[in-house]
């Protein structure tokens, strides 16, 4: 089985969109063959996919290998989740969300998630929270707040998305979009490492539980689910280190053209 797929089946391998590589900007910022929508002078990456698929450490990766910037965009709706629990806003009530957003100003710096300028990183990656966000993540007017800053974040290019419709809304035209999945177990065993690491240690059944309730939500929300994006190179990194996975992915976005740094 080849290590990419598309739409979960094998299928011929993509072909490069031109062999110049990545389409250039051109002085004007347009395209050359005239008008058109403005092109990038450095691509956007995309990797979709569920919690567990091992996402944040390879993206976090391919972003240093490349010079690019990270732009993690579940950090966002956690910070909005922070938020409406520092309010003690109703999740339920979705006018009073709008509200409490329309005053409120979230942003992405430097790795950073700003709160109405308060750096709320450290406090942001719970089981609690989590659990808030994807449940605030499937309402219309958390989406219609978030998606624009993720759009202005990667707006420049040379940024690589993660989240879970970076591909499919984001920014659907993205020169390289991949999704990542990995088995049921292993997603299991990381996300137990992970939150050990954050000095929350969990029982496999509870993070099990915590992992299938999340994919629910995510996959079967109206609004923006998770989908392999039309376009996405698939990866299975179940058996696959993160160091393989990333490779995978550098020569994928080599073959678009992209330079790399190492
Ligand atoms: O990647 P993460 O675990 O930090 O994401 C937290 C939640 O945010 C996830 O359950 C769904 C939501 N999310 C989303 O709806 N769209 C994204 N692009 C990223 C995250």
């Amino acid at each position: 089985m080849p290590w990419w797929r598309h739409n979960g089946r094998a299928m011929a391998k993509p072909r490069a969109r031109s062999s110049a590589g990545f389409a250039r900007a051109t002085p004007g910022g347009r395209n050359r063959k005239g008008g058109g929508a403005p092109l990038r002078a450095t691509p956007v990456i995309t990797i979709d996919g569920p919690a567990g698929a091992g996402k944040s450490t390879v993206a976090r990766e391919l972003a240093r290998r490349l010079g690019y910037r990270l732009i993690d965009t579940g950090a966002l709706y956690r910070g909005i989740a922070w938020r409406v629990r520092e309010a003690k806003a109703d999740p339920g009530d979705e006018g009073a969300l709008r509200r409490l957003l329309a005053g409120t100003t979230i942003d992405l710096r430097d790795g950073a998630v700003l709160v109405d300028g308060r750096d709320v990183t450290g406090e942001i990656r719970t089981p609690e929270i989590g659990e808030l966000t994807s449940r605030l993540s499937m309402l219309a007017g958390v989406r219609e707040k978030v998606t624009p800053i993720q759009r202005r974040l990667a707006a420049a290019g040379g940024a690589v998305l993660e989240g879970r419709d970076t591909g499919s809304v984001v920014c659907p035209d993205a020169e390289v979009k991949f999704y990542l999945d990995a088995s049921p177990d292993v997603r299991v065993v990381r996300r137990q490492r992970e939150l050990e690491a954050r000095g929350l240690p969990a029982a496999p059944e509870e993070v099990r539980a915590e992992i299938g309730r999340r994919d629910r939500q995510d996959r079967e929300r109206t609004l923006a689910p998770l989908v392999v994006p039309d376009g996405a190179v698939v990866i299975d990194s179940t058996g696959r280190s993160a160091e393989e996975v990333v490779r995978l992915m550098l020569e994928e976005v080599a073959r678009h053209g992209c330079c790399t740094r190492s």
